[in-house]
């Protein structure tokens, strides 16, 4: 309720709020203004994470490790070791030996640490093929919790696939897959190159789990 009062100074009759309703008014309003940025940054920040990230039309694949088959890990000598998921139609395609279909997807999950223990998660990288040639691939990458991994340069991942000489269509770990595809297990590999830099000599299964 605004509390108006009128008042004679001087025979000049002067309308307006009371001091202690304007006191008040010029109080509440910032305070709500104040209370209602912070529920939109809670809101904004909750919603983050949550959020359906899309990239290259690709989003992130929520129950990869449950729909996706893991055929493979690869450790590496800097800290990091990978599991590899395919879809079923990779799997199959690689055992008729026919075509990737289109609509096929390759992820790779990074965990920091080695085969004797996982310390956490890196980020999670994906390929879904795009159309029927050789190559045509689109790529993601996303954090742990889904969002996009900041600053990637996804034309780089392209670049570097579509020189798996050692793969088939753009698939490095295709080795690791057909080994999956004769033991039912998922195949072991240790390459003594750090980062992405591909090992030239197929899988080295000597470490097999
Ligand atoms: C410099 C080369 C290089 C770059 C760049 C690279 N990768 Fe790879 N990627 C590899 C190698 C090598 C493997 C095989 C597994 C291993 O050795 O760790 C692999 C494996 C994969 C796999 C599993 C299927 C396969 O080919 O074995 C996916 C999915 C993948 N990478 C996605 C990506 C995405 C997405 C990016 C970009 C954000 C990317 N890669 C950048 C080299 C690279």
């Amino acid at each position: 309720m605004i509390a108006f009062y009128s008042v004679k100074l001087g025979g000049l009759n002067v309308y307006g709020e009371s001091c202690v309703t304007k006191m008040v008014k010029s109080r509440i309003t910032p305070t709500i203004f104040f209370l209602g940025a912070i529920v939109l940054a809670v809101v904004a920040f909750w919603l983050e994470p949550h959020q359906k990230a899309v990239v290259n039309g690709i989003s992130f694949p929520t129950d990869f490790q449950t729909q996706l088959i893991k055929y493979a890990v690869v450790e590496r000598p800097d800290g990091l070791i990978r599991d590899e998921f395919a879809s079923q139609d990779v799997i199959d395609a690689a055992r008729d030996g026919k075509p990737i279909p289109v609509g096929s997807m390759l992820v790779i999950q990074a965990f920091y640490g080695s085969s004797l223990g996982r310390l956490g998660q890196q980020n999670v990288h994906v390929m879904v093929k795009q159309n029927s040639s050789d190559n045509a691939w689109a790529f993601a990458a996303f954090n742990p919790d889904g969002s996009v991994e900041p600053n990637m340069d996804l034309s780089v991942c392209k670049q570097c696939h579509s020189s798996a000489v050692i793969g088939r269509d753009s698939i490095f770990s295709f080795a690791l897959l057909q080994n999956f595809i004769t033991t039912g297990k998922p195949g072991f590999a240790y390459c003594s190159f750090p980062a992405r830099i591909p090992c030239t000599s197929d899988a080295d299964f000597s470490r097999g789990r």
